[in-house]
């Protein structure tokens, strides 16, 4: 299947369809964010429990401030990683620009401006919200690849936009700011480090305003079981390694020990592993800086360790 265009895309988010939505972190399963018809498809056809509230995606950060009520802390964010991987979780303004069922009932709404240029051509032909989930079946690795994404939901969407490979790999980096607060919900590459930078020590994730339903313990997972801190593959099983010299070149998350190029890497490569269905996938131990919280906890998931 060859993509379509961003104007086409945006025909189909007007006529409630779903769309298959390129971003620089994962693709995306997008849908009118103000159309709860079509956000229900999305849950739809993710399989997705309906107590998992969506993202939703505008073109900038001033779109942004009619969906969620900022303070200076998620302005200083949105300055700083926009448009980027970070996604700023804030109390909703506009309870009918992201649906009911797109927010999961909750008085906050997630918000990000996507830094993928057709992303944002797409929302901006658009002229609203989008709301985009990773484009996988519920429990399965994100895509990464176009062709990855249409093989996951593409029988759902009117319309799929080529963005080639995704440049991140891994989701948004997602933060609540709420009472004052920024506490992390889910590592991504924006790091803990680099957000710290901006507002100071994060809060804690506990306090009940902060806690993100979405983070099942098994996540991400391929079908054959993932073994994480892995020194070598036992028999029968691929070793993604990490390092120089670690296992075979074509299963290296980075040979030079890099972590991006992991992240890049990360979910194509648990892919390509269980096709060739192998009694397990072994994963050499990654540092925990940095992106590496972010690779760790998607590896913790997919190996179905409680997060
Ligand atoms: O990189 C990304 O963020 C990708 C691309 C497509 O943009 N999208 C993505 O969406 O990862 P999804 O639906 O797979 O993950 C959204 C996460 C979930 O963990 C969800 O629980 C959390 O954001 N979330 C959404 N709204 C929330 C809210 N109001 N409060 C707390 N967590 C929320
Ligand atoms: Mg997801």
């Amino acid at each position: 299947m060859k993509g379509d265009s961003p104007e086409i895309a945006a025909e189909a988010l007007k006529t409630g369809r779903l769309v298959m939505l390129p971003t620089e972190t994962v693709y995306g399963l997008a849908a009118d964010a103000s159309n709860p018809q079509a956000v229900a498809r999305i849950f739809e056809a993710k399989g997705r429990p309906r107590f998992n509230p969506l993202i939703a995606h505008v073109a900038n950060a001033v779109d942004a401030e009619t969906v969620a009520v900022f303070d200076a802390s998620a302005r200083a964010l949105a300055e700083a990683f926009w448009p980027g991987p970070l996604t700023i979780v804030a109390p909703v303004r506009d309870r009918d620009q992201v649906c009911d069922l797109a927010r999961a009932g909750l008085d906050s709404v997630a918000v990000r401006v996507p830094g993928h240029l057709k992303a944002r051509a797409v929302i901006a032909a658009f002229g609203g919200a989008v709301v985009a989930p990773s484009a996988n079946r519920s429990g399965r690795p994100s895509p990464t690849t176009f062709d990855d994404a249409l093989e996951e939901t593409g029988q759902a969407v009117g319309a799929a936009v080529d963005g080639g490979p995704c440049a991140v790999g891994v989701e948004s980096t997602v933060v609540s700011v709420l009472d004052g607060q920024v506490a992390l919900l889910r590592p991504g590459s924006v790091t803990r480090e680099e957000l710290e930078a901006v507002v100071g020590p994060l809060a804690e994730a506990a306090g009940q305003g902060h806690r993100s339903p979405g983070r099942l313990a098994l996540h991400y997972a391929p079908d054959a079981p993932v073994r994480i801190e892995a020194e070598a593959a036992n028999d029968g099983e691929i070793l993604l390694g990490f390092g120089p010299g670690v296992g075979e070149a074509r299963w290296s998350l980075s040979a030079s020990g890099d972590l991006r190029e992991a992240a890049a890497n990360l979910f194509r490569l648990l892919r390509e592993a269980d096709r060739t269905q192998p009694k397990g996938i072994a994963v050499s131990p990654i540092p925990r800086t940095g992106l590496g919280e972010a690779i760790n906890d998607r590896l913790k998931r997919a190996a179905g360790f409680v997060g």
